[in-house]
């Protein structure tokens, strides 16, 4: 595993309890995603990224008869999702990288709550899940899109200065998308609440910034937008075929 990856799991490794508590947003995109789902008998379904296991007890309400493998690259959190699921048949827990899926079987369906962003190579990984796909299998996904955090963007733009953001992809099989304008106390609050999760890695290769180049963007950005914050959310839905195109 390369460096970025072994700090972006144990960022998540090291969060699990305030994960559970501060998850709003992203236990706001699985309830959106789980209504897109498709109805299905007796699938077979691999997650990618579980998290605490909030999708997770959405997918086990929704496929009753359902086979489960469900994962994460974090064995704390696969380790917390499992302790809160009540039902234990017919699931088969494992700490994976999704980028390197080692699974024997394939599925009906592949699906991944807010944890795609965390690929270092999006595209190949997607190509490499679409080989476990049944042939009428499809990957369901949220991701944050490009307009994710754009105030904060703009500041930093506006001061020449570098954002640690994850770079963003133009994901394929997009179908919906939404913006979410949250309040938050002040712009260290905001910058707090994503490091409370485990989600504040920097992207690969990213220079920090210096105490007072953050101190100077986090006043500009509270002067500006007074603590709101947007959250850009987006679901894809892909088959082989959009794969290849
Ligand atoms: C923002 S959380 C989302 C968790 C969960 N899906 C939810 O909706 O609450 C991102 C999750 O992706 C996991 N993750 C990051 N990189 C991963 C990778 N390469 N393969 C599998 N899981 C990964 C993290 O450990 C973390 O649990």
């Amino acid at each position: 595993m390369c460096e970025w990856k072994e700090k972006v799991t144990k960022s998540f490794d090291e969060c699990v309890d305030a994960y559970e508590t501060d998850s709003k947003i992203q236990a706001f995109a699985a309830c959106q995603f789980a209504q897109y789902l498709p109805n299905l008998e007796c699938p077979k379904i691999l997650e990618i990224g579980c998290g605490t296991g909030i999708l997770t007890n959405k997918l086990l309400d929704k496929y009753q008869d359902g086979k489960f493998h469900i994962t994460d690259i974090s064995s704390n959190m696969v380790e917390r999702a499992r302790s809160n699921i009540s039902k234990d048949t017919a699931i088969n827990w494992t700490v994976m990288d999704g980028e390197n899926p080692s699974c024997s079987e394939k599925f009906d369906l592949i699906v991944s709550n807010m944890s795609f962003q965390w690929f270092e190579k999006p595209k190949e990984s997607l190509e490499k899940l679409c080989k476990f796909l049944n042939p009428n299998g499809k990957i369901f996904y949220t991701v944050p899109g490009n307009h994710c955090f754009k105030e904060w963007r703009s500041i930093l733009d506006d001061l020449k200065l570098q954002s640690g953001m994850l770079k963003t992809i133009d994901w394929l099989g997009i179908f919906k998308e939404e913006e979410l304008n949250v309040q938050y106390e002040s712009s260290i609050d905001f910058l707090r609440s994503i490091k409370t999760i485990g989600a504040g890695t920097p992207r690969n290769g990213y220079k920090s910034l210096t105490h007072a180049e953050i101190t100077n963007a986090c006043r500009t950005l509270d002067t500006s937008f007074h603590g709101k914050i947007s959250w850009h959310i987006m679901y894809g839905c892909i088959n082989k075929e959009i794969m290849k195109t």
